[in-house]
């Protein structure tokens, strides 16, 4: 381990209690005036160190940064984040830095974060309000081996990892808008964008990328979104952690993402009409060319919106967006 992250690691184990800089030095083989330089440096990462003359240091606060080392420490999975994790300060869409790796044949597993975007994206041309270090926009690349027609089911199946991350941390359940959107209350604190790139009849890579708001306060949403948007911190009153809430969400992917390679999807879906409650909902779909309006009688075994309209017929439907009527 390099000198700065065993510092930091020693300073974790110490749980809030002093060590002392000799200790530190000896037990890291370190002079004094190295274990300070690391100090340093770890703080201008944004860790709070305090330090004493008598006492030595001691780790007060971790920042409030998806740095990967702290995305792992603890995870609990087997893919997801044990791979590549890029952390990036700033860029215009972790879709667009995810699939750029995956062309060049990244593996499956490797995770894309940023602290901000300047261009997110949502779905049908939308943007996505991605304020610096107050929500959580990632992008996973996937590699399975599936047809292209199963993509759809991706979608369904990060919407249910997505829900079961969230319900804990919020006073009432979050419930899903076929096919992505996550809602609480009637108002969108999650999105799913699913791009694919697939050759003739096998799926070259998927980049799943997920947004949600965390520790967005209500006024900080643009006017033209803030009736329709919400966050854990609007919904709860308080600030949580982002590390925390993402390391649960790569957990929760990784086993339903597991259930989906064994061929188990209907047990996913079971779960996320669960959450949709939707059956019997009268809405209004928007597609691209045309508008459909009637009764949704189902989601089927594929993940395509069964809709029955006015006039009685079933329309089978890949993707539209649905208003609850
Ligand atoms: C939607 O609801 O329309 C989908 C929103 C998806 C937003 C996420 S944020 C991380 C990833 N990068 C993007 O540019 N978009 C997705």
């Amino acid at each position: 381990m390099e000198g700065k992250e065993a510092v930091l690691d020693r300073l974790k184990k110490a749980e809030g209690r002093w060590v002392s800089g000799e200790r530190l030095s000896g037990e890291m083989s370190l002079t004094r005036s190295a274990v300070w330089k690391h100090i340093c440096k770890l703080r201008d990462e944004g860790y709070e160190i305090k330090s004493s003359p008598r006492k030595g240091y001691l780790l007060h606060r971790l920042p409030d940064r998806l740095f990967p080392r702290e995305v792992r420490s603890g995870l609990g999975t087997m893919i997801f984040g044990q791979g590549e994790i890029i952390h990036l300060t700033e860029t215009d869409s972790t879709n667009s830095r995810a699939k750029e790796l995956a062309g060049r044949g990244t593996p499956e597993g490797t995770i894309v974060l940023a602290e901000r975007q300047t261009l997110g994206r949502g779905r049908r041309g939308r943007s996505w309000f991605s304020p610096a270090g107050a929500g959580l926009y990632l992008s996973l690349v996937l590699r399975p081996e599936v047809s292209p027609a199963e993509a759809p089911k991706l979608t369904l199946m990060t919407a249910v990892a997505v829900c079961d991350v969230l319900v804990p941390y919020l006073p009432s359940a979050p419930r899903v808008k076929w096919p992505n959107d996550i809602l609480v209350s009637g108002r969108k604190i999650a999105g799913i964008l699913t791009e694919i790139s697939t050759e003739p009849d096998a799926i070259d890579y998927v980049v799943v990328g997920l947004g949600i708001n965390v520790n967005v306060p209500a006024r900080q949403f643009p006017k033209e979104i803030r009736e329709r948007a919400t966050s854990i911190l609007v919904e709860t009153g308080k600030t949580h952690s982002r590390t925390a809430i993402l390391r649960s969400f790569l957990e929760h992917f990784e086993g339903t993402y597991a259930l989906f390679r064994e061929g188990r999807f209907p047990l996913i879906l079971d779960r996320w009409k669960a959450y949709a409650g939707a059956t019997g909902r009268y809405v209004r779909v928007e597609q691209v060319g045309r508008v459909l309006s009637g009764e949704i009688q189902d989601v089927d075994e594929d993940g395509f919106l069964l809709l029955r309209d006015e006039k009685g017929h079933l329309h089978r439907i890949v993707s539209g967006d649905v208003t609850y009527l």
